[in-house]
């Protein structure tokens, strides 16, 4: 047996590597620095927490607070793997008050970045400082400073050209730190919290005046006046849930979840049950697909929520996730009736979209044979023997040319074509048409802007804003002109032309919401089908006969007309063949 055949050998690994190793599961971008330093500054009991960001973060991150500081004697064991002052006992760890409690982080910040660490008690005459370069620790010192303490990580990753290469432009990184502070932010209203990035103030929160301030500090003033408080406490078997927060009226609809801010005993999380059970209170009052804006504060006892289910803490595990569930919806729904009505009646589109990625999937789903819900239409004639005779799918590349028949459910169209029935989403397909528009007159280098005749000022979130200089040449090729303001605000002075005559601003920021929830496209792709998708006609349109042709017209002329931009299918066809074989007809 030569030696290479011979099975590997088992070694412990160097405490370097393994601590790198490690390093990975909780820190895995620039903004996953800023998180574990910003709790940790909370945990501290600051009430002033500073972030300033260069290069997204990657080149540099400083967190500065006002906290109770590290004894000097304690500075390096901080440092170590393990190590924390917030845990004492196994039987603590189901418990847990503070946001830190597995005394990772500042391990391995120290193993992924060169790091300096000042940090003076109050009452010492000086600060203390350790420092770390590749890995290892220099030799510590001391410096002026006031009470409080500061972090500055420079080249995270630095010595592993591996993991940098998986961090996206500076821009994308400083969106996602941005996102982190904003959580806090909002998390922590009693909190003053200011981030800088690239030398500019992203956010600046007062630190005072409640959620509302925080809100307003985040977002802008006129949403925070628009939402509605939420307050309510609900009895447990693991004692009381308590909910409160902020709640956006239904009409304040986004396209996405990024304004929605869920909060755990002091901690922003990232829950899909907690999401899901605000989202069930405003069933029925929001459009298919379109998400509500707010910030859902629970409290439950310590004991009753495990948050040691993730190397990041970012989700927890409720030992009553039902209960707290319901008592959410309970307190969103009441705080919803208890505002005023809506003065016009909200649009409630077609339910079917709910749980169902695409309508057309469900539609697939009967056309390919599914079990149908009628018990007249047994499985022998529309079961998966009939329908497997002739796929739906594939179609040819090219349609045929289709001759509408009319509109189902203000969604589709039903045409006709020589090879078999058609049913086309008309959003869908109307995506594809604009989509192809929009890239051919850009390959052209042509394009289509309208000029504003009084430049609107659109003020975003600080997400967005950074979104928006992230995206600035994506949406300068979609036609529009857009000029940056010191806060979190554009000056909009063109819109593309397919977005004329809509409110600029609202247009823009639809426009950005729809870009931020694209997780499949990117760059000029994701701005012009984002476009494509903010400019097509929707479902619960109606659409007169005319509409109906050209619209099938422009389809038929696409290069693929099968699929919307994200790759979803436009339209189903039911063969001829099948249609006669359904029926029993030969
Ligand atoms: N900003 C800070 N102010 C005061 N103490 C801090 C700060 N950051 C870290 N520490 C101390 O360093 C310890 C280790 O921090 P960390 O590695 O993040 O672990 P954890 O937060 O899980 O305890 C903390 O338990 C805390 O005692
Ligand atoms: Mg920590």
């Amino acid at each position: 047996m030569t030696t290479t055949d011979s099975p590997a050998r088992i070694r412990v690994l160097p405490p370097e590597v393994a601590a790198r190793i490690a390093a990975g599961e909780v820190i895995e971008r620039p903004a996953s620095v800023v998180k574990e330093l910003v709790e940790n500054a909370l945990d501290a009991g600051a009430g002033r927490v500073e972030v300033a960001v260069e290069g997204g973060g990657a080149e540099r991150i400083r967190v500065r607070d006002d906290g109770r500081g590290i004894a000097p004697g304690q500075l390096a064991d901080a440092f170590e793997r393990h190590a924390t002052s917030k845990l004492r006992s196994a039987e603590e760890l189901f418990a847990v008050r503070t946001l830190g409690f597995r005394g990772e982080a500042l391990a391995a910040i120290a193993a992924a970045a060169d790091v300096t660490c000042t940090t003076r008690v109050a009452g010492e005459s000086a600060a203390a400082v350790a420092r770390f370069a590749g890995g290892r620790p220099l030799p510590p010192g001391s410096a002026a400073g006031a009470p409080g303490t500061t972090f500055e990580v420079r080249a995270l990753f630095g010595a592993l050209p591996a993991r940098r290469r998986f961090l996206r432009s500076a821009r994308a990184e400083a969106r996602a730190v941005t996102q982190v502070v904003a959580d806090y932010a909002l998390a922590r209203p009693e909190v003053a919290f200011r981030l800088e990035s690239e030398g500019r103030v992203a956010l600046a929160s007062p630190g005072a005046g409640g959620e509302r301030a925080a809100w307003a500090a985040v977002y802008d003033d006129g949403l925070a006046a628009a939402l509605i408080d939420v307050g309510h406490e609900t009895a447990g078997e693991h004692g009381t849930v308590a909910v409160r927060g902020l709640v956006g009226p239904p009409e304040r609809h986004r396209g996405n979840r990024t304004a929605l801010h869920l909060v755990v005993n002091g901690r922003a999380v990232s829950d899909r049950q907690l999401a899901f059970a605000v989202e069930r209170a405003y069933e029925g009052l929001l459009p298919a697909g379109r998400h509500p804006v707010g910030l859902v504060r629970v409290e439950v006892d310590p004991a009753a929520v495990d948050v040691n289910v993730h190397p990041a803490k970012a989700e927890v595990r409720f030992r009553e996730p039902r209960a707290v569930a319901s008592a959410v919806t309970a307190a969103v729904r009441g705080a919803l009736a208890g505002a005023d009505a809506p003065a016009f009646a909200p649009p409630v589109l077609a339910p079917a979209a709910r749980g169902v990625p695409h309508a057309a999937s469900a539609a697939r789903a009967v056309l390919a044979g599914a079990r149908p819900a009628s018990p007249l239409a047994g499985p022998s004639r529309w079961g998966p023997a009939a329908a497997g005779a002739e796929p739906v799918l594939p179609l040819a590349e090219r349609l045929p040319a289709l001759r509408p028949l009319g509109q189902f459910d203000e969604a589709f169209l039903v045409a006709e074509a020589p090879d078999g029935l058609y049913l086309v989403d008309q959003h869908a397909a109307h995506e594809r048409v604009r989509y192809e528009e929009v890239r051919a007159r850009q390959a052209r280098g042509e394009v289509a802007s309208q000029p504003l005749l009084e430049a609107a000022l659109a003020s975003l979130g600080a997400a967005q804003a950074a979104l928006a200089a992230e995206e600035a040449e994506a949406l300068a090729a979609l036609g529009f002109v857009l000029e940056p303001t010191d806060a979190a605000a554009l000056i909009v002075r063109a819109v593309p032309a397919q977005l004329a005559g809509r409110d600029p601003a609202l247009a823009l920021r639809d426009l950005l919401d729809r870009m931020e929830a694209d997780d499949r496209l990117s760059g000029p792709e994701r701005a012009a089908a984002s476009l494509a998708c903010r400019s097509a006609v929707r479902a619960g349109d109606q659409l007169a006969g005319e509409q109906q042709r050209e619209l099938l017209r422009q389809l038929e002329a696409c290069e693929h007309p099968q699929t919307c931009p994200h790759g979803r299918p436009t339209l189903l066809r039911l063969g001829s063949e099948q249609v006669r074989r359904s029926f029993g007809r030969r």
